[in-house]
Order: C-alpha cells, then sequence, then structure tokens
C-alpha cells in the first residue's frame, strides 16, 4: 500500500546554518618508491624490469613504453626480446629528444599516445627510458595525464641516475625559462643499470659527473677525494662496470644526492645545498653559444662560486684551487665569455623570485660542507671573475 506523505512545511525544510560556513581539509600523501642499481636490467632471465612495471609472466599485459631515439637504436632489440619474454605486450613511443625537446607540447605527444592506447589509470604503469631530459618529460606528461597516472623512470644517462632520474621533480622548459613548468610527482620505481653507460659518449659522462663534483664539494669530502683518485680513468666501460671504484663512486653520489632530497621532495625549504651551482647556470645554459650541457653549465656556475667561497674565507685558497683542477681534469668548463657580470646580475635576481625573495645562495665552505648566503655583494662577482681570470692565466703560464 502506498503512503503519502504531508508535504514538510517550510520551516521543517530549512537546514541548520552551520556557522561558521567554513572546513579544514588535512590530508597527506605517503610517497613510497625504490631506486635501485640492477646490473642485467634488460637480460630476460632478470624479472625485475617487469616486476616494477607490474608484469606478470602468468598474465599478458600491456604498456606504453617511451624510448630515447637514441636509446631505442642502442637497445631497442634488447628492449623488445626483453618484453616479449615478459608477455607485455609494448606500445612503443620513440621520441627524438634533446634540450630543444622539452616543450609542454611534446609532453603532449606522450599524452596523446597514452589516449590511442587507452591506458588504463592505476596498473599500467608507463615506462621512461632515457636521459634527463626523456624522465622530465615523461613524468610530467604522466603526472598531466587524468591528474597522475604510475610511471617507472629507468636512466640511462649518469646525469639521469645520480641526479635527474631519482627524485621526484619534473618538467619542461617554457618562455625561455628552464623547466618553469613542472610538478613533484613521484615515480612508481627508480631501476639502475650503468650498463648503459657503455655507450654514453664522454661529453655527456663528464656532464653527469659535473653533479657528483657538486655533492663532493658541499656535502662529502671524501667522495671529492674518490673523484681525485679516479679521474683519470671515466672511459665509459670504467662506469659500466659493476664493482669497480667508479661503481662506488656513483653509490656515493646517489646516496648523497637522496639524503638531501628525501626530507626536502616538496622544497619546503627553499635553501637547498644540492642547488649549489645551480644559481647562475640556469641563464647560462640559456645564453651559450655553442649550447652548453647542463652539467657543463653548473662546472661553471660552480668555479664562479669557488670564488665567492674563497673571497669570503669560507674555503682556503689552496681548496678553490684543488676543486677548479678537479672539475677541469673532469673535462668540465670553469669559465664562458657570456658570464659577464650584467648577465650573473641578472641571473641572481631569477633566482632570488624562484628561491621566495632571498638569495640563499649555497657556497662550499670547508671543503664537504655548505653556507648559504643571503647578501652578496655585485663587486664579489667582480672579485670572483678576476680570481677565475688569474687562476687561467697562472694555469696557462705553467703549461706554456
Ligand atoms: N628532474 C630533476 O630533478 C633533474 C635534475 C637534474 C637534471 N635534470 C634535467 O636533465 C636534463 C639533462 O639530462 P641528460 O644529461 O641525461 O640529457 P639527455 O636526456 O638529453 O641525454 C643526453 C644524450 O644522451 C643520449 N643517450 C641517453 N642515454 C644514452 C645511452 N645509454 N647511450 C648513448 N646515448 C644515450 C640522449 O639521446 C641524448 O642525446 C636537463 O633537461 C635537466 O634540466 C632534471
Ligand atoms: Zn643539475
Amino acid at each position: 500500500m502506498n503512503t503519502i506523505t504531508a508535504p514538510l512545511s517550510s520551516a521543517e525544510a530549512t537546514l541548520p546554518a552551520r556557522r561558521p560556513a567554513a572546513w579544514h581539509v588535512d590530508a597527506s600523501q605517503p610517497v613510497h618508491f625504490s631506486v635501485r642499481i640492477a646490473h642485467g636490467l634488460l637480460e630476460p632471465a632478470n624479472p625485475l624490469l617487469a616486476q616494477q612495471c607490474g608484469g606478470t609472466r602468468h598474465t599478458p599485459q600491456r604498456r606504453l613504453v617511451v624510448v630515447d631515439r637514441n636509446v631505442d637504436a642502442l637497445y631497442g632489440e634488447a628492449l623488445r626480446r626483453y618484453f616479449d619474454h615478459w608477455r607485455i605486450q609494448a606500445t612503443w613511443q620513440v621520441l627524438d629528444i634533446d634540450e630543444s625537446h622539452k616543450t609542454l607540447e611534446h609532453a603532449l605527444v606522450i599524452v596523446q599516445a597514452m589516449e590511442r592506447m587507452g591506458l588504463l589509470r592505476r596498473h599500467e604503469t608507463v615506462v621512461a627510458i632515457g636521459g634527463g631530459v626523456l624522465t622530465d618529460l615523461v613524468g610530467f606528461a604522466c603526472s598531466l595525464y587524468r591528474r597522475g597516472v604510475p610511471y617507472l623512470r629507468v636512466p640511462t644517462t649518469l646525469m639521469g641516475q645520480i641526479d635527474a632520474g631519482i627524485g621526484i621533480k619534473t618538467g619542461v622548459n617554457q618562455g625561455g625559462h628552464k623547466n618553469r613548468l613542472g610538478s613533484y610527482f613521484a615515480p612508481a620505481g627508480v631501476l639502475i643499470d650503468p650498463g648503459f653507460l657503455a655507450s654514453l659518449d664522454q661529453r655527456h659522462l663528464n656532464n653527469g659527473v659535473a653533479e657528483i663534483i657538486k655533492m663532493a664539494l658541499i656535502d662529502d669530502e671524501q667522495l671529492f677525494h674518490a673523484l681525485e683518485n679516479t679521474v683519470g680513468h671515466m672511459a665509459p666501460g670504467a662506469w659500466a662496470a659493476p664493482g669497480g671504484p667508479l661503481a662506488a663512486v656513483m653509490e656515493r653520489a646517489i646516496n648523497g644526492m637522496l639524503a638531501h632530497l628525501i626530507p626536502n621532495l616538496w622544497e619546503q625549504e627553499l635553501s637547498r645545498s644540492v642547488d649549489f651551482g645551480h644559481t647562475f647556470s640556469p641563464a647560462l645554459e640559456l645564453h651559450a653559444k655553442p649550447v652548453l650541457l647542463h652539467g657543463e653549465a653548473v662546472a661553471v656556475d660552480m668555479a664562479l662560486s669557488l670564488g665567492l667561497a674563497t673571497g669570503r674565507g669560507y674555503l682556503s685558497q689552496d681548496e678553490g684551487v684543488r676543486a677548479l683542477r678537479l672539475i677541469e681534469r673532469c673535462g668540465l668548463p670553469i669559465q664562458n665569455p657570456v658570464f659577464n657580470l650584467a648577465l650573473l646580475q641578472q641571473a641572481l635576481a631569477q633566482a632570488v623570485q624562484h628561491r621566495d625573495g632571498q638569495q640563499r645562495l649555497p657556497l662550499p665552505g670547508p671543503l664537504g660542507h655548505c653556507v648559504f648566503v643571503n647578501d652578496l655583494r655585485p663587486e664579489e662577482l667582480a672579485n670572483a671573475l678576476a680570481w677565475l681570470t688569474h687562476y687561467r692565466a697562472s694555469t696557462e703560464r705553467l703549461s706554456a
């Protein structure tokens, strides 16, 4: 039997008002992922890569695999063999990659690949295989697509394996600025196979060494000594070899980098010692002709910063010159013609904006430690440039 209810009177229909009309949201998102060194990653018998991207041999899977074209040319066959073995039907997105491709448009190419494939949101982990440009780009695209889909990083350059590939930052360049659009978006995992480094050219290896020198100067004096001891033996094969002195250098650098990144993943703290070498270098990366690689620009910035640190007495002259020598012996530049006082001041002003109104300039002092400066004066920059010119002139006199 139907019951007919009498309509509510207007007084009864009125809900009690909540005063004040305000709600507080308090939530946090845990981040869990592992960074692993894994030799022989593409050997079919090695289950790690398949497991990390959620594949098993029992159930056929689909994955979008985004690969740097140069990496695909070198390792494409091994990659295809690997995924076939693990019954992972890969959709390949092979990209031409260099810094000029690190754009929103290229991130959208990856988004379109996800869309074409009909990627499932939670368990069809995207696999990113390449250098820092590729992993930054794929990470960025994955953070955008459906507000975030999981991705695995397989960095294949030294820069990627000790720095770009192991944190949670993603990004693309925009409006003439490095990484101006980006996100903090943790990967599902990071697998580092130093074997990839066997095919990297010396210039790109040295590019990664710049970031290791950075860690040594501001954080780890022992790493500095290890670099001094290995500097004559940094050929691609030596980086790729398991168990050698460079494997120890690499582990130490990753360990130091993660120790700094983990407590400050979202960069709430803007005084970051890992920003050493990254205050003036973004301007240099954009203005230098011929173009400098990221690590090369960092090296020039570090050399200038050594001048600033010795000028203030944070480092002894001896330490400053030893550090300059190490940078040079690693095949990295210490000066660049476009690095004049006007550009340096412009770069510092940009850094102040990026660091929320303060210089927060990390400088080494003493060796293996970091101090932050907020009162750098233009004449100190001029003195540091002069210090470098003097060093250059004295080394040229000695070698003449
Ligand atoms: N997200 C971060 O926290 C972070 C940190 C540091 C640097 N970065 C970014 O990383 C980028 C630089 O990365 P990169 O130095 O790896 O450059 P990259 O990605 O351009 O790679 C360098 C070159 O090496 C080739 N290559 C890659 N792997 C190879 C291999 N195994 N053998 C032979 N060739 C190979 C590439 O095709 C490319 O030509 C910059 O855009 C920088 O902003 C990001
Ligand atoms: Zn860097």
